[in-house]
């Protein structure tokens, strides 16, 4: 091995995500992180699930977006920079674009080089005149704007998709505050935030009926299975969506259908018939609980835009003042 230093550092990354999962697997309830639905079915399977019937989130973002994107646009004024937090499929940052006046430039940030300059070429192709920056970072770490998006008059963070409810409360807090500093006295943030709503809506939304939420659980362990050559049996978890009360959060877990051994990293993990491996939260929110926690983070709502039912939010937040 040390004759191919080129092989190192990928495999003390390899060994450091293999720590990862076994740290997560060892918990009391187990856990294993998202990170590891999106390989490249596991995008594919998510594109799915945003056209699924029940699940409402996407279709009702649209929706509001679709209805109120110029009033949206209004509240950000002309010569704005969009820094939009994950890339996405950019479909809504489209309906955005479309109606902000001289917009300065969009920036979408994302982990995934691949995603951002797809993403950022789609748009580009469509936007010629648009100033696209595009930057490679882990939004919830610090990182840097390009000099001339730092200077901008407006700077608005665009979070759409409820991603935010995929962070327990005190991460969300931090990604909060980490936005209102990056957007700054003048700024904003432009957020999609899901609502509470009954149980039974949000099970089903999270456990479809023709099984692509449930695949999409599994190929989690697929996942894990190729890239660190681990030996789970996909055919013996089921997928289980489950609403927390006292978090206000659906869970997605896989529930061990027999007692097994899974190997990885050279240890023998134990899995018992009925144990559940936690691997999502999706945090349901009141118009109220997100004030609150916004206001925890230094901002302030200034404007909420609801679908008829108020199944979703879209809300702009500014950066509160302090006294
Ligand atoms: N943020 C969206 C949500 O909470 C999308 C999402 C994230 C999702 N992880 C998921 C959807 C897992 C289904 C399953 O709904």
């Amino acid at each position: 091995m040390a004759k191919h230093p080129s092989t190192v550092p990928a495999k003390s990354t390899q060994d450091a995500l293999t720590n990862d999962v076994l740290d997560g697997l060892k918990k009391e309830p187990k856990e294993l992180s998202p990170v590891w639905f999106y390989d490249e079915l596991g995008s594919f399977l998510f594109d799915n699930i945003c056209e699924l019937p029940e699940y409402y989130i996407t279709r009702t973002e649209l929706q509001i977006m679709h209805g109120h994107a110029a009033e949206m646009a209004q509240h950000i004024g002309p010569d704005a920079a969009l820094i939009e937090f994950g890339s996405g499929t950019s479909l809504k940052t489209r309906l955005l674009l479309d109606r902000l006046e001289q917009p300065l430039a969009y920036v979408p940030v994302d982990i995934s080089r691949e995603h951002l300059f797809q993403a950022a070429g789609a748009l580009a192709k469509d936007y010629p005149h648009l100033h696209i920056v595009p930057v490679c970072a882990d939004f919830t770490q610090n990182f840097e704007l390009p000099q001339f998006v730092r200077s901008a008059q407006r700077r608005i963070v665009y979070f759409p998709g409820s991603t935010l409810g995929n962070f327990d409360r005190p991460q969300a807090r931090e990604l909060l505050a980490r936005m209102r500093d990056l957007v700054g006295k003048n700024g904003a943030v432009l957020i999609g935030i899901d609502l509470r709503k009954d149980p039974r809506i949000l099970e089903r939304a999270y456990d479809d009926a023709a099984g692509v939420t449930a695949e999409f659980n599994i190929n989690a362990l697929r996942h894990v299975n190729r890239e660190l050559g681990a030996d789970f049996d996909l055919d013996a978890f089921d997928h289980l969506a489950v609403w927390v009360e006292n978090e206000s959060r659906i869970e997605m877990h896989l529930v061990s259908k027999k007692d097994q051994t899974v190997h990885l990293g050279g240890e023998k993990v134990r899995i018992g018939r009925g144990e559940h491996l936690r691997t999502e939260y999706c945090h349901k929110y009141t118009l109220d609980s997100f004030s609150e926690l916004a206001a925890t983070a230094g901002l302030a709502v200034k404007r909420v835009w609801m679908d008829s039912n108020k199944l979703f939010s879209v809300q702009l937040l500014e950066p509160a003042r302090l006294q």
